[in-house]
């Protein structure tokens, strides 16, 4: 985006099989946007877990997503990883499913029209919903509502951007999945608060 090179459009950067972003979503990152990556951390093929975005997402610099790959287990004596430094050790894994041995907490997804502030944090398994907000440096421990915005740490309803009737009225109107003429034709009506008129034009 010229003359603001900090900015890519994410889709066109991800490499990983697990990481899927739609259309539109952006990074922006002060040193290197093309390596978005880097920032999802702790992400093993052999686990599997996927990092799911939708479209419209902003994404800002040193967002960071921690998937399950950095789960050690907190229930026995010891939280010390010693199957990766095998040598004998790796007997500890002995008729173990990694997925049950490990705490394995899911997919992360998050969905349409979410902006995530600067350095925020979001944890695996964590499920954040269309048009939510997610504060700057907030750490996001448990799955965040349709149209809310959460922040702090652990992150906590800041307050609602619309009531859970019109967050779901909005939800089916999915202005996200129009045609880019379409969603040009009514951007002053996404840009208002006028969901009446928006479900009107949405057919
Ligand atoms: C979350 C955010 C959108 C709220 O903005 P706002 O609607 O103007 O809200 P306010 O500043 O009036 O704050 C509302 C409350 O949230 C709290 N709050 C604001 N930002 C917060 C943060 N980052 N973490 C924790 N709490 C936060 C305020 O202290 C206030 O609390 P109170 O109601 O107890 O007094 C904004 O603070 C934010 O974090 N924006 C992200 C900016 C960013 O990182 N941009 C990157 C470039 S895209």
């Amino acid at each position: 985006m010229e003359p603001y090179q900090n900015l890519v459009f994410l889709k066109n950067f991800v490499t990983r099989p697990n990481i899927e972003v739609g259309a539109y979503t952006y990074y922006d990152d002060f040193k290197d946007p093309a390596n978005f990556e880097k920032n999802v951390l702790y992400h093993f093929d052999f686990i599997g877990d996927k990092l799911i975005i939708g479209k419209f997402c902003a994404i800002a610099s040193g967002v960071k997503f921690i998937m399950n790959g950095a789960n050690h287990e907190s229930r026995p004596i010891s939280t010390f990883p010693f199957a990766i430094f095998r040598n004998g050790w790796e007997k500890i894994m002995e008729g173990q499913n990694p997925k049950e041995k490990f705490p394995y907490k899911g997919d992360t997804v998050i969905g349409n029209d979410v902006w995530i502030g600067y350095e925020a944090t979001i944890m695996p398994g964590v499920t954040i919903g269309d048009g939510a907000v997610i504060a700057s440096k907030a750490v996001v421990t448990k799955d965040v509502a349709p149209y809310t915005i959460v922040g702090g740490n652990p992150a906590k309803l800041i307050r609602k951007r619309f009531e859970a009737d019109d967050a779901a009225r909005l939800q089916k109107i999915a202005w996200w999945n129009w045609s880019a003429e379409k969603i040009t034709e009514h951007l002053l009506l996404i840009n208002s608060g006028d969901i009446d008129a928006l479900e009107k034009v949405a057919g």
